[in-house]
């Protein structure tokens, strides 16, 4: 939602590195983008609507500016929105990340105090506040304190002043990570891979916290406006896994590593695979949250929960978690799923579960990020950056991890480690050059349909919700996902010669209802088309999935969904890494 990218040196020009940065972050947001340079005391700005990536830039002198690619929230999506907005002398220019909750009645105070606003955004409050601070003859270090705690809501973002030639951060609540170099260079993002390819030494930027940026680095607690010392780590990312190197779409790429990421996934501290077992096994009450596909994952658990370890947990969309809020106690475990670690809904349920008392477990991939720092337990999925905005090897780790906690549970992690070895190797034989031409050609027969539906039963129905936002995500075709038995309650009314309704099976007890809920549509006209390890007589077209323990069918039966999904996305002519209206790291509510 929104990427910002920073830049200070001693003596390079910061708009090559500033353009190459943003480029890294437009899975954030690629409604529009813009730049602001500082060269010799002049603020020189550039806005455009549109991808960065397909739009031609004029190079601006300076060797410090900020950068922004914008998923609008307040205003239409238009140059005059775009970041960085600047205040009434043209001196001051802000990039931001966020929403401000407030907004209305700062901005209603800003124009009867005689400022001009000239967009419609949340953002250029900021920056004439920064100079209303700056008129009361502050720093611009006190001023960003004071309108760090003048806003609410959660909020990040980078000012740069032509007047005291400063650039400062301020972060609370979007992620701003520092990439820190020799001493001659900083660079400052919304995510690490903007910079991976010059450092790997970074400092996170804590909630409440500001960033004077240049050659010595220098922090405060925005609250107290005391200075804090912050710690500089090293991260084990590669700067290749963030590029595409072959490939030609990120989603294609991140699909094919999943004969690695399996693997990666497994690598768990043992210890704390059985401390947080023994938590769940004596919680008094376990919930799974997440948003969007990882919330699918949270279903998913439910299933290989109660399979595995003969245990209910409670699954529950992150933005619905305050109605369960009352069943909160010091013993509950609060199990968040999240590619980003970032997602706002989920991190303003993990608060909620804090308040209460809870402990907190998260599943994540990307390290150093805010639901890490505030979890008493991590585990990191290890995928490496996901970048397109459809996450793929993200959610096949993420279940990974589930199955490894749920045999955890019942002290059997070697056979969790037995079922996600004999997949990976399955995985990766499947993945081969016949099987992708094979589902580009059923991709071919389904790509002009207006409907695609997608059933399955047991642990393969969440499976089937899973299938249908992967579908809508990058064909933009009408795709829903149910239960096999509730098809004839209601959507069965859809059903026409010739829609697509793909079934889900696995070789487990509802194979045979499973196939008997795809004969009741494909009498009434459907086409279907069957993913699993046997070919069926039912089947229009069969799409061979192998066949693995029960609970990893849904990896299983997953993989070819994202690979059918990529295809037609591709055969309608669309960006499959960056769908119309989506950000990959949603940070507002
Ligand atoms: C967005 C992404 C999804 C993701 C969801 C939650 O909608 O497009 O792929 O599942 O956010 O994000 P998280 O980073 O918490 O997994």
């Amino acid at each position: 939602m929104c990427g910002i990218v920073g830049y200070w040196s001693e003596t390079e020009n910061a708009f090559d590195i500033l353009l190459n940065s943003l480029k890294k972050l437009e899975y954030r947001g690629y409604d529009s983008f813009g730049f602001a340079t500082l060269n010799n005391r002049d603020l020189m700005t550039e806005r455009k609507v549109g991808k960065i990536s397909d739009t031609q830039c004029e190079r601006l002198p300076g060797n410090m500016g900020i950068g922004h690619t914008r998923w609008a929230t307040h205003g239409k999506v238009n140059e005059i929105n775009s970041h960085p907005h600047k205040d009434c002398s043209g001196k001051i220019a802000v990039v931001h990340n966020g929403i401000i909750e407030n907004f209305k009645e700062l901005r209603d105070y800003l124009e009867k105090t005689g400022h001009t606003l000239r967009s419609e955004t949340d953002t250029e409050i900021l920056a004439h506040l920064l100079e209303e601070g700056l008129k009361k003859g502050m720093s611009l270090k006190e001023s960003v304190i004071r309108i760090s705690n003048l806003v609410r809501g959660r909020n990040s973002f980078v000012a740069l002043s032509s007047d005291t030639g400063e650039m400062i951060a301020s972060r609370n609540g979007s992620p701003l990570i520092l990439g820190i170099t020799n001493g001659k260079e900083v660079f400052i993002a919304s995510d690490i891979p903007a910079f991976l390819d010059k450092t790997k030494k970074v400092t996170y930027l804590d909630d409440g916290q500001i960033c004077c940026i240049g050659e010595h680095l220098e922090f405060y607690d925005f609250k107290t406006g005391n200075q804090v010392q912050k710690r500089v780590i090293e991260i084990d990312w590669k700067a290749e896994e963030a590029e595409l190197g072959d490939y030609k779409h990120f989603m294609l790429k991140e699909i094919m590593e999943q004969k690695e990421t399996l693997i990666s996934a497994m690598n768990q501290n043992k210890e704390h695979l059985i401390e947080v077992a023994k938590r769940i096994n004596g919680a008094k009450g376990v919930f799974f949250i997440g948003c969007g596909t990882a919330a699918r994952v949270c279903h998913i658990a439910e299933y290989v929960f109660s399979k595995v370890a003969n245990k209910h947990i409670n699954y529950i969309t992150a933005s619905e978690f305050e109605n369960y809020e009352h069943f909160l106690l010091p013993e509950t475990l609060v199990i968040a799923v999240s590619q980003s670690g970032e997602t706002a809904d989920v991190l303003d349920a993990l608060n909620i579960a804090k308040r209460k008392g809870c402990k907190i477990i998260s599943i994540l991939n990307n390290p150093g990020s805010s639901m890490e720092r505030i979890s008493d337990y991590t585990f990191p999925i290890n995928a490496g950056p996901e970048k397109a905005v459809a996450s793929t090897k993200a959610t096949t780790s993420q279940i990974a991890v589930v199955i490894l906690l749920a045999y955890a549970c019942i002290e059997n992690i070697k056979e969790a480690d037995r079922i996600l070895l004999d997949l990976s190797g399955k995985v990766n034989d499947m993945l081969n050059p016949r099987y992708e031409a094979h589902i580009g050609y059923v991709a071919k027969q389904v790509y002009k349909n207006k409907d695609i539906f997608i059933i399955g039963r047991g642990i393969n129905y969440p499976l089937a919700i899973e299938s249908a936002i992967k579908l809508m995500e990058v064909s933009y075709i009408h795709a829903q996902g149910f239960a096999g038995g509730e098809l004839k309650h209601g959507p069965i009314a859809l059903i026409e010669k010739g829609t697509p309704v793909i079934a889900l099976i696995a070789e487990d007890k509802t194979k045979e209802e499973i196939l008997s809920n795809a004969m009741e549509v494909k009498s009434r006209g459907a086409i279907i088309i069957g993913v699993s390890p046997e070919k069926n007589e039912i089947f229009d077209y069969w799409i061979k999935t192998p066949k693995v323990d029960e609970v990893a069918s849904v990896i299983a039966n997953l993989i070819p969904i994202q690979l059918l999904s990529y295809n037609i996305g591709i055969l309608r002519g669309y960006n499959v890494d960056y769908p119309r209206n989506l950000a990959k790291s949603v940070t507002v509510r």
